[in-house]
């Protein structure tokens, strides 16, 4: 018996991991002038109050308001400056931002007021804005209410580029869903599957399940009743569809996705596989397929999809070609195409729909043109 203990442990190299940090400390302060008048009245130009002291970036700052203005250039206007409080520290780089607030608290959307990074050194006059605001403006608008309104203060300091560490997990992230992924190698290896259908000469091996859990009709088709009706053993033939279109069917069963398509073959085989999802009862596929066809919608292909949709129950995509044609240049050039005539021996109810839109339309051109 082998000792215990005896197995070698592997040890790999741990991992680790470090950010680079860079970013900034945004400190927040806001000011209310409570009696804005009496204050006016008080201070003449240059001389000003300062609020309270309060704490940004672990230092302590305040804000200098000058109700006339800081020099007789400026005596129409409010002055604010932020200072450095005096105590123990030595120089902080930072930018003040200042702003005024209407009645909700929102601040104005007035040109910027924010300095450019500065040295505040503690004690000094600070950075700020000799024309904040003019009086006649803050006097004049619905900002003073009751004599009061608020200015907010934002502190913008730096902060030092360091790293650090950070902490590396010792699971590994998980990948996103994949469940599409390995049912597309199903259906290209055709391993366990038990049912083959022929189409137009070519046969696709397939799982009887899944085709059953994505389309109730499939599931009626292999399971239910209808089984013994349409299939000889595990041999189920299908009429009047094309292989390719088949082939991108069980594509969107296994993946729930379309297959890869140039941008030419794509609005063809929308047409072809909304026929198929109407037949299979697939809603999603139907969908998408509706989208695509909406996406190519042109003078080329309107009177078609206008027919398809019509013969699927399709409303938003029927609405989106009436719209289309509603336009009498549109409706000229598509009565020129093929697909015209396909759309006015299938529905020729659509037909007058449209032609009385038109007779309107151009009704109104006339009256429009008299006055
Ligand atoms: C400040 O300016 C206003 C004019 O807008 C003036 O009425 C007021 O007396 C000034 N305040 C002082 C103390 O000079």
């Amino acid at each position: 018996m082998p000792a215990l203990g005896s197995a070698a442990l592997v040890v790999d190299e741990p991992r680790s991991a470090s950010a680079i940090v860079g970013g900034e400390f945004i400190g927040h302060h806001l000011l209310h002038i409570d009696g804005y008048s009496r204050i006016k009245n008080e201070l003449p130009t240059g001389k000003s109050i300062q609020s309270r002291t309060f704490i940004a970036g672990g230092r302590r700052w305040c804000i200098h308001y000058y109700p006339n203005g800081t020099r007789s250039e400026d005596a129409d206007f409010i002055s604010v400056f932020l200072s450095l409080d005096e105590s123990a520290g030595g120089p902080v780089k930072a930018r003040a931002k200042f702003e005024l607030l209407d009645r909700a608290g929102n601040p104005l959307q007035l040109e910027s007021h924010a300095t450019d990074l500065r040295v505040f050194s503690p004690g000094g006059s600070g950075y700020g804005f000799n024309d904040f605001i003019k009086r006649e403006f803050l006097e004049k608008s619905e900002h003073l209410l009751n004599d009061c309104f608020r200015i907010s203060c934002d502190v913008i300091i730096p902060k030092e580029l360091h790293t650090e560490d950070r902490i590396v997990s010792l699971l590994d992230v998980v990948p996103p869903p994949d469940l599409n992924q390995h049912l597309a190698d199903l259906l290209k290896s055709k391993e366990g599957a038990d049912v083959t259908f022929q189409v137009a000469g070519e046969s696709f091996s397939v799982h009887r399940f899944l085709l059953a859990a994505r389309s109730r009709v499939f599931k009626a088709e292999l399971w239910g009743a209808m089984k013994e009706s349409t299939a000889t053993g595990d041999c189920i033939r299908i009429d009047d569809m094309l292989p390719q279109v088949f082939k991108a069917l069980l594509h969107f069963i296994y993946t729930d996705s379309l297959p890869q398509m140039e941008e030419q073959e794509e609005a063809a085989m929308a047409q072809h596989l909304l026929e198929a999802a109407d037949r299979y009862d697939m809603q999603r596929l139907k969908l998408i397929c509706e989208e695509k066809l909406y996406r190519h919608l042109d003078v080329g292909t309107a009177a078609t999809t206008l027919v398809l949709a019509e013969q699927h129950s399709c409303r938003g995509l029927k609405q989106a070609c009436i719209e289309f044609l509603k336009s009498p240049d549109a409706l000229e050039a598509v009565m020129e195409t093929d697909g015209f005539e396909h759309l006015t021996k299938s529905c020729p109810v659509l037909v007058k729909e449209l032609m009385s839109e038109l007779y309107l339309f151009k009704q109104c051109k006339r009256r429009k043109l008299k006055t």
